[in-house]
């Protein structure tokens, strides 16, 4: 059964003029693995995959019916990919329902669906 849906979109400027400023942003929304990743790639996957994984979460925290806060930090999720590129969702190290990440030249949006 679905027991919760949540969508977000993030302006990529937006998130490259956070990431621009100190490393002290990717640290709070990314996970020790995530940022591992981030490490390796180029200058402009660097912040489609920071935008895509902030969407992600943000979009978690709406499905979960949480938000950001006490009860679900950025920390507590994590995504992580198959060998084709196929994104899942992590909340405190259990998988838990649906993730989708999509990016543009401006925007980086998800969508999470969750089940019981
Ligand atoms: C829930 C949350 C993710 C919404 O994100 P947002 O960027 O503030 O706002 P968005 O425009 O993406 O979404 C707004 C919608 O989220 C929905 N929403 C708000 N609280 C929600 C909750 N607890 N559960 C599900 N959906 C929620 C509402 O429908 C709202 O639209 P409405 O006010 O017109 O009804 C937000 O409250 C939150 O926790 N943000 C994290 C803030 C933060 O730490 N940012 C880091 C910056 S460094």
């Amino acid at each position: 059964m679905i027991i919760g849906i949540g969508l977000d979109i993030v302006e990529l400027h937006r998130i490259r003029r956070l990431d621009d400023r100190s490393s002290k942003f990717r640290e709070r929304i990314l996970t020790e693995r995530e940022l591992a990743e981030y490490a390796g790639l180029s200058d402009r996957r660097k912040v489609e995959f920071l935008a895509g994984r902030f969407a992600a979460k943000e979009a978690f925290a709406k499905a979960n019916g949480t938000g950001i806060g006490e009860m679900c930090s950025f920390a507590d999720i994590e995504i992580q990919k198959d060998e084709k590129g196929k994104p899942s969702i992590y909340f405190r190290q259990q998988e838990i329902g649906f993730v989708s990440i999509t990016h543009t030249k401006e925007y980086a949006a998800a969508q999470v669906v969750l089940q019981s």
